[in-house]
């Protein structure tokens, strides 16, 4: 099957790459030329796992790179539009640069063409994109408009598209519907998991996929509904997290006897300093606005907002908790990107929460293994950028843990404790049991669990409760 794909991002590339891998012929599309010019260079310009070896295996062969949208889509059945939606300052979907890759494909029509939605985009887009088309002359019966959410993750977005829970195909015609299906068969037949040189299966997927045929606006719907709905999880145990504090329960304890519920189900139930990245924040402030035009006020969403903020005002308060003052304080930080696996800071709660400290006159010096040198590009001068988590943690009041990388659960305990000036960790990610933590030497601070020192052992369960509940 020959495909566009328009936009290199996330998404895009990785869509590309997948779709390359599963034996289409892709061509990307951007307008970005730098970005283009890097990419046929054998750059790859995000940090994903596979994502190398994919464009290594398909550059130049199945996938090639180009800023000529008109031909890409001549020579293509399949247009995926994966542009950037970001909210605009009211936090609706910006959909113009999606209109603007609308304008342009009905100049290319040659043959029947399926226009699909890969942009996660508020639930009436496909018929907008329906109307510009027709609206630049296209004849009705020449395309159809679909709508195909992608559920990746970045950090495992490859994995994701290649061994995906379910595929969701929005498709309003049998024609339309049916060549979404030949794009996705070698997942769906099995045919893909059969070959010696597949990206090799994560532990939990199950293969094939199925995959879920509704009308397009049921898939518009699906994908905001999805990301609204694991951002609720997140907050409500982030909530439940609180409550812990309070009464000097384990919200670790909590959440293994509700996750055991499969009605309920373990995943997304970790707390820490709330949700980030380019998504749930953006989609959920979306999905509202969506709400409200068709006159309806999804207030569900705006709690799950409130408590996400909240999360990391309560993180603030835990650092005054175990330093007293800030000012002047020198402060370890483990991790800068959004969430560990991934280089992506955008919205990242640790970023966020390195601005407030700043702000109340701590000294930084932090350690990412992937974002550095992102970060740097908003935080500059302003903190110190460590070449690993000891270099962080040396001279340092305290250590903060802001990102779940898997090197940071695996750190040598007495090396750190060495580093440190005071043997204090202040953990937004949970990464560590406190009674370790205590016995090795050190206060221990985490999300919706008592502080632990080596005066509370062994671990009581109400020993943080006092102090939770004085803060
Ligand atoms: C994607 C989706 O589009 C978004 O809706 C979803 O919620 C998250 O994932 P992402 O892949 O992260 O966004 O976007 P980004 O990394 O900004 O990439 C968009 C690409 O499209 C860029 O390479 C940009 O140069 C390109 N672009 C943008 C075009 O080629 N044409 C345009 O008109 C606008
Ligand atoms: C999300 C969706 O999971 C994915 O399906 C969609 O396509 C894009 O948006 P992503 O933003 O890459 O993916 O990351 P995700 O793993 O969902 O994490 C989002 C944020 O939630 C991160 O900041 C992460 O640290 C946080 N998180 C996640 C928690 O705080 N607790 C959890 O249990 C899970």
């Amino acid at each position: 099957m020959h495909i566009t794909i328009v936009g290199s991002g996330y998404v895009g590339l990785v869509a590309g790459a997948c779709f390359a891998d599963m034996g289409h012929q892709v061509i990307l599309v951007d307008n970005d030329q730098q970005k283009l010019d890097a990419l046929n260079k054998g750059q790859v310009p995000i940090h994903e796992k596979f994502l190398p070896e994919l464009l290594d295996r398909h550059r130049g062969r199945s996938l090639t790179f180009s800023d000529d949208l008109r031909s890409a889509v001549q020579a293509s059945a399949a247009v995926f539009i994966a542009v950037g939606t970001p909210p605009t300052e009211q936090g609706e979907a910006d959909l113009s640069y999606v209109e603007s890759v609308a304008r342009i494909i009905p100049s290319a029509i040659n043959s029947y063409k399926v226009v699909v939605e890969k942009s996660t985009v508020p639930v009436y887009t496909s018929d907008w994109i329906r109307k510009i088309i027709l609206r630049n002359a296209a004849p009705p019966d020449s395309f159809d408009v679909a709508s195909n959410p992608e559920f990746l993750r970045e950090g495992t977005a490859v994995t994701d598209f290649l061994y995906p829970d379910r595929i969701v195909v929005g498709a309003d015609t049998e024609r339309c519907a049916s060549i979404l299906r030949a794009i996705y068969a070698p997942l769906t037949d099995g045919s893909y998991y059969q070959r010696q040189d597949a990206i090799p299966r994560p532990d939990r997927a199950q293969t094939p996929p199925p995959l879920i045929i509704t009308s397009t606006k049921s898939a518009e719907l699906i994908k905001h509904a999805c990301n609204a709905f694991l951002a609720m999880k997140i907050s409500f145990i982030n909530a439940v997290a609180s409550m812990c504090e309070s009464v000097g329960a384990n919200v670790q304890q909590v959440c293994q006897g509700i996750g055991s519920d499969s009605r309920i189900g373990p995943r997304f139930l970790n707390p820490g300093i709330g949700y980030g990245g380019s998504c749930f924040p953006k989609d959920l402030m979306a999905f509202r606005a969506v709400a409200r035009e068709c006159g309806y006020e999804f207030r569900l969403l705006d709690e799950v907002m409130r408590i996400n903020e909240d999360q990391r005002r309560r993180f603030v308060r835990k650092v005054h908790d175990a330093l007293w003052t800030l000012r002047g304080k020198r402060l370890g930080v483990l991790g800068l990107a959004f969430k560990g696996g991934t280089d992506d800071i955008r919205e990242s709660p640790a970023v966020l929460l390195v601005q407030t400290l700043l702000q109340e006159g701590c000294k930084i010096a932090a350690y990412d293994p992937a974002a550095n040198e992102r970060a740097r590009e908003v935080l500059n001068a302003s903190i110190e950028y460590a070449a690993d988590a000891y270099e962080a943690a040396s001279g340092a009041d305290a250590l903060l843990i802001l990102t779940e990388w898997e090197e940071f659960a695996s750190l040598d305990l007495d090396r750190l404790h060495q580093q440190l000036k005071y043997p204090i960790v202040i953990d937004g990610r949970n990464l560590y049991d406190p009674g370790t933590m205590a016995a090795r030497g050190f206060t221990y601070y985490s999300v919706g669990r008592p502080v632990a020192t080596s005066e509370t052992l062994p671990l009581q369960e109400g020993a943080g409760a006092k102090k939770a509940i004085r803060s």
